[in-house]
């Protein structure tokens, strides 16, 4: 043993000692958790890949959120399936329709909860994609039909508006639009609502670990002629860390509040740059399929499920992150406030 000092386990040797030295914490307050809103009454109907997850009616999605607020979770995310889908994706602009529905129930029942909503367009359009269709104008192999950015910037707005109105504190863009968040904030402001933040889902990334969310949200792309197939015309290809710098810097340079990282354990390197380099509070999105193979695997009783998640969530806290949104919110804040930490 060369230097005495080299023996880290000294400050491991007690409880007492390792939660005085510990570097990061996890606590309720860092929690966000997605709910999402389905027509209809008294609707309580199982995700089958999220044990746990629900879609819910509105009154059903007050009592969850009621629920979870006794467990400590101080904020949610809203997704909506509208009653109908069409090609302009228009149940999303409706300021009567299923999340402005939801945000005003939130707001009478709970009025310290935390409301953020999602805005993009892949839950209301028919297709399933994230903006409106149009044909593909630049030449090239592949689909006739694109998802035609600048036609979708003033239904994003709208939609934002939208939610705003009926009281959402929080307006999170997920559609991955470019030039989505000056669009936003231009609206918000336009409509008197300049004081409402915008989180930024700003580096989000093309991959397969939405499946159960699709699932949850009935927002799957649908198979169509010239309908492209998958969404990597418009959200960021897995392999790229400098291009999620760029988002991020475009997004801040437009107006976003807070910025976003999504997925969240296979881009934690992102998570970590983009900490480094921006100064702005940062989330990181513990996805559906994140969590669905936590889940699975508890199910089985190959892990266990609650110290794993615990750890996962932790871990991304590490990384860089300010809050995490996760599906197991509700959960993990009753075991936090159990353990009262
Ligand atoms: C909507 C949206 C998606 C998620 C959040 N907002 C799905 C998608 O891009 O297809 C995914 C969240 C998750 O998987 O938990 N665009």
């Amino acid at each position: 043993m060369p230097f005495p000092q080299d023996r880290p386990r000294r400050l491991r040797r007690t409880e007492a000692l390792r939660r005085l030295v510990r570097e990061t914490t996890l606590a309720p307050d860092d929690l966000v958790w997605p709910l999402f809103a389905v027509p209809g009454q008294r609707v309580r109907r199982p995700v089958s890949s999220m044990p746990g997850v629900f879609q819910l009616s509105v009154d059903e999605l007050v009592a969850e959120a009621q629920a979870g607020f006794e467990a400590g979770v101080r904020a949610v995310i809203l997704f909506g399936v509208p009653e109908a889908k069409d090609a302009a994706g228009s149940g999303a602009t409706d300021d009567d329709g299923i999340i402005p529905r939801a945000v005003r129930a939130l707001r009478a029942a709970l009025p310290e909860l935390l409301v953020m909503t999602d805005v993009c367009l892949c839950e209301y359009t028919d297709h399933g994609h994230c903006g409106v269709l149009a044909p593909q104008r630049a030449g090239g192999p592949g689909q006739e039909l694109t998802v035609d950015n600048d036609r979708t910037l003033p239904l994003l707005a709208r939609e934002a508006v939208a939610h705003a109105r009926a009281g959402a504190d929080v307006i999170a863009p997920s559609d991955m639009m470019d030039g989505r968040v000056a669009a936003i904030r231009r609206g918000l402001d336009e409509a008197g609502f300049g004081e409402v933040p915008i989180l930024a889902y700003a580096a989000k990334f093309a991959g397969a670990f939405y499946g159960p969310f699709r699932d949850a949200a009935e927002s799957a792309p649908v198979a169509g002629p010239g309908i492209p197939s998958d969404r990597r015309g418009y959200q960021m290809d897995p392999a790229n860390w400098r291009e999620a710098l760029r988002e991020v810097a475009l997004d801040v340079a437009e107006g976003a509040d807070m910025v976003m990282v999504k997925p969240a354990v296979p881009y934690l390197d992102v998570v970590r740059l983009v900490r480094d380099r921006f100064d702005l509070p940062l989330a990181a999105y513990h996805v559906s399929g994140e969590y669905a193979m936590i889940k699975a695997a508890a199910e089985r009783g190959w892990i266990d499920g609650e110290r794993v998640l615990l750890e996962t969530l932790l871990c991304v806290r590490r990384a860089g992150a300010d809050f995490v949104l996760t599906y197991g919110a509700r959960e993990v804040a009753a075991t936090l406030t159990g353990r009262r930490r």
